[in-house]
Formats: structure tokens, C-alpha cells, sequence
């Protein structure tokens, strides 16, 4: 176990969290060696997010995502139509086959010596393979295609895959949170597969460690008065338009922080005490888009007039599915590793598919005002995890440890979310999930020890 962990001599890894203390050492963010063990335990094994099936309407059309440190092809093929996954790594020598971000291709032809490969993946051709004095025998083009994913999966329109043939059915990977996913997923009139997502990828580039965003993100509400205050001071928090109003009618509903520490998942959450939906309340400033929304509402009350919604259901609340996918009632951000102390975060706003355009225009524009690179919010919190890791990294500052301790024990099981710990908004309960499931992969030898949950694979250390 743990063979690739060099550092600090002796130390197991388990040792590097402290579960009394409710403490983790600095060097699970800065040792280059355990960056490496986790593209091997977690990114080679976890379903991981690779984007939207309204980024590739038609066949032959392809986007270029990424695993983990890797990047991937995703293309729907012209003949079936399906959507595949593959490496972007030629099978000769290891040339990026696709250098565009996203397009149509009938082929992709590899620039170095033009191997060529159809929207199957399969080798189709290859340079001078024909040629009477190449030796064309030596190729066997069947064993030659693009390295495929493992296991890929459409649900409600994300794409996600992963390269473990072992790995669990991607509902039985999220667990309790399907519905949740699912539920966001949904235009606001409650449609399954209702939203289109605004492309190309939105992508910032953040010099710190994966886990500084990817674990404490949609999780930490204690930061947002002091981060955000001067966005709050600008009243560009509460509202999308002229001031969100309040609604008039209460509607029975619970927050919490809920962290589930056998598979990793939580965040920030809304339970709903009654069945429907709340009440519909103004809060755009461009003309009719407040009318549309409206009018959605209302066709999803009457959907759920005799349902209670799933938690943290479209408008309430938002979550992680590890290892660092956050997903909100309106983007889906997900944070790629590069190196120890680079990592990348990419942003889909979705709108519903069949909005009118000047909602899709409206909807665009917040998203951009909130997230884009001029936008007020992320910024901020960029602000901060950029200068986390070289104030972390440093020979004096890495011996010490971080604090995730914020309500240790105070947490209580929850029947709405079995497994789940719920525990008040401003703890680091779904934090502290995160790493019990971390933990989890980093000590497994395959999924044999991680899926299905047992008593030896739930690894609740804190
Ligand atoms: S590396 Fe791709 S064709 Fe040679
Ligand atoms: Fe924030």
C-alpha cells in the first residue's frame, strides 16, 4: 500500500489526517508524490465529468474535455450516432491527435504521420499504409484504435466516464444524490433533459492545487461575507436583475451542510418540508424574462402538486460529486489537476433548451456578469485560492496543518438522504466527507474495497 508516498518518511497516509484533531496536513496539497498517487487511485477509477450532449447536436461533432491531468475526445459518430470518449493520444507515438477544442470531423487525422481515426475511434488509416514498399502487414489497424473509456454514460444529458471497467453503475457512484442530479438537470418547468449549456467551456486557469477549490467549493458558506463582501457592497449578489423580491408566500424548507463520507458527495442543501414548488419571485430586469420564468414555474408546481422535489431541487441549494464536480440549481464547474500546484476549473451555465432567446440572452449575460473573466463573483474566490498554495508550500509553512473541525461531531443521520450526514450550514461536515472518501481511494487496491459500501469499505474517519 501507499508505495508511491516518499514523503515524510514512515508516515502511512492515513496518518496525514488527523480525525481527533479534525486537522489535515498541508502536505496532501503540496507533495508532488501524493499528486501522482491521485491520478492513479482517484482520476483513473472515479466517473468523472466530460460535458453536455447539447455541445454535440449533430453527427461527426466532437468537443475536447478532459480527465483528470489527460484530455479526451468526445464525439458523436455519424453512423450511430452515439456519443464515445476516447484518449487524445495517438496510438503511434503518442501525438495529440486533436488539437481543435471542439468542431465536426468526418476522420481525425493525426499531424505527425497521419494515422487516422473515424468517430468510432477505430484506426481507418494510416500514412503511406498502402504504399507497395511499406510494410503494410505489420499494422494490424484492429488492435490500433484510440483508447477508449471504460464505461461512458448520457444521464439526463451530462456525459461522464471513466477508464475503471470496475467501477459501479453511475447511479449506484452518486448514490442518494441521482435524484438530486437529475433534478437539475430539469428545465425550470421540471423536464427531464430540458437545458442546453452555453459553450465553449468557460476556463480559468488557477495556480494551486485541485483539492483547495475541488474539496471546499458549494461547501463553505463561512466564507462568503468576508470573499464576497465587496461584491455584496455592489448589491451584485442577491439579484440577477433590480433585487430579487421576497417571496410572500414561506415555503417549508430546511438548509444544511450534509457530507456523505462513504462516497464522497455533499455540500450545501435544501431539504423541502411539503410537496411543490416555492413560490415564484421576480428578480430579472430585462423585460419578460421574469414572464417566462414565471409561467415555468407555475407548469412545474403543477407537476409536483402532489410531490415533495429531491433535495437541493433546481433553486436550492448546490452540491460536489467527488472527486470535484460542483453542481448548481444553474452550472456545472468541475476542477481539473495539471500539476501539484496547477489546476484548471471549467464552467457550463445551462438555460432551458426551449427558452425563448431573449431569456437565453438574459441568462447568458448573468452567467457571464457572474463567472466570466470581467465577472465579480469567481473572481473572488480565485483571489483567494490563488494565493493558498505558494503561502502553503513553503519549507515552514507545509509542517503545519489545516483546520476542518467546524462542527465535528455534531452531525446526525438523515432518513431523506440515507447515509448522509446532515449538519449545520456553517460546519465543514461535506468537507470533512470529502476526505473520508479520499482516503478511501487513495488506501484501495481496486473497486473491490470501494463499491459496494460496507462496513470495511465506509470509511467515515471524522
Ligand atoms: S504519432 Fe500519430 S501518426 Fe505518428
Ligand atoms: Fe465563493
Amino acid at each position: 500500500m501507499v508505495d508511491i508516498i516518499r514523503a515524510r518518511g514512515d508516515y502511512s497516509i492515513a496518518e496525514y489526517i488527523d480525525s481527533e484533531k479534525g486537522t489535515v496536513s498541508r502536505e496532501l496539497y503540496v507533495n508532488p508524490d501524493i499528486f501522482e498517487q491521485e491520478m492513479e487511485q482517484i482520476f483513473q477509477r472515479c466517473w468523472l465529468f466530460l460535458g453536455h450532449e447539447s455541445q454535440l447536436p449533430n453527427p461527426g461533432d466532437f468537443i475536447v474535455s478532459r480527465m483528470g491531468t489527460e484530455e479526451v475526445i468526445v464525439v458523436r459518430d455519424r453512423n450511430d450516432n452515439k456519443i464515445r470518449a476516447f484518449l487524445n493520444s495517438c496510438r503511434h507515438r503518442g501525438m495529440k491527435v486533436c488539437r481543435y477544442d471542439e468542431g465536426n470531423a468526418l476522420v481525425f487525422t493525426c499531424p505527425f504521420h497521419a494515422w487516422t481515426y473515424d468517430t468510432t475511434g477505430s484506426l481507418v488509416g494510416a500514412g503511406f499504409y498502402n504504399r507497395p514498399d511499406a510494410s503494410t502487414d505489420t499494422l494490424p489497424r484492429e488492435n490500433w484504435g484510440l483508447s477508449e473509456v471504460a464505461q461512458f454514460k448520457n444521464f439526463y444529458g451530462s456525459l461522464w466516464a471513466t477508464w475503471d471497467p470496475k467501477a459501479p453503475s453511475f447511479e449506484d457512484y452518486l448514490g442518494p444524490f441521482a435524484e438530486s442530479l437529475r433534478h437539475c438537470l430539469q428545465s425550470s418547468d421540471g423536464e427531464d433533459n430540458g437545458l442546453e449549456f452555453f459553450t465553449p467551456f468557460q476556463r480559468h486557469r488557477l495556480p494551486t492545487n485541485w483539492k483547495v477549490p475541488g474539496f471546499t467549493s458549494v461547501t463553505d458558506l463561512t466564507h462568503t461575507a468576508m470573499t464576497h463582501r465587496s461584491s455584496q457592497a455592489a448589491g451584485l449578489h442577491q439579484d440577477r436583475g433590480q433585487g430579487k423580491e421576497k417571496p410572500t408566500i414561506p415555503f417549508p424548507q430546511e438548509k444544511y451542510a450534509i457530507g456523505d463520507h462513504s462516497l464522497g458527495h455533499g455540500g450545501m442543501c435544501t431539504f423541502y418540508n411539503q410537496a411543490g414548488v416555492p413560490q415564484y419571485t421576480n428578480e430579472w430586469f430585462e423585460p419578460g424574462v421574469d414572464d417566462y420564468f414565471r409561467d415555468a414555474t407555475e407548469r412545474k408546481a403543477q407537476k409536483y402538486v402532489d410531490r415533495v422535489m429531491a433535495p437541493h431541487g433546481w433553486g436550492g441549494g448546490h452540491f460536489a460529486i467527488f472527486p470535484a464536480v460542483m453542481v448548481d440549481s444553474w452550472r456545472l464547474r468541475w476542477y481539473h489537476p495539471h500539476e501539484t500546484g496547477m489546476t484548471e476549473r471549467w464552467t457550463l451555465s445551462g438555460v432551458d433548451k426551449n427558452a425563448p432567446k431573449e431569456v437565453k440572452d438574459a441568462v447568458r449575460h448573468y452567467s457571464e456578469r457572474f463567472n466570466g473573466p470581467i465577472g465579480f463573483f469567481e473572481s473572488d474566490d480565485m483571489e483567494n485560492w490563488n494565493y493558498v498554495y505558494p503561502a502553503s508550500q513553503g519549507a515552514r509553512a507545509r509542517k503545519l496543518d489545516y483546520f476542518f473541525r467546524n462542527g465535528i461531531g455534531h452531525g446526525k443521520y438523515d432518513d431523506r438522504l440515507p447515509g448522509v450526514i446532515v449538519n449545520g450550514s456553517y460546519t465543514e461536515e461535506a468537507q470533512r466527507a470529502r476526505f473520508s472518501r479520499w482516503l478511501a481511494f487513495m488506501e484501495a487496491k481496486s473497486w473491490d474495497d470501494l463499491y459496494p459500501i460496507n462496513k470495511s469499505s465506509a470509511r467515515r474517519i471524522w
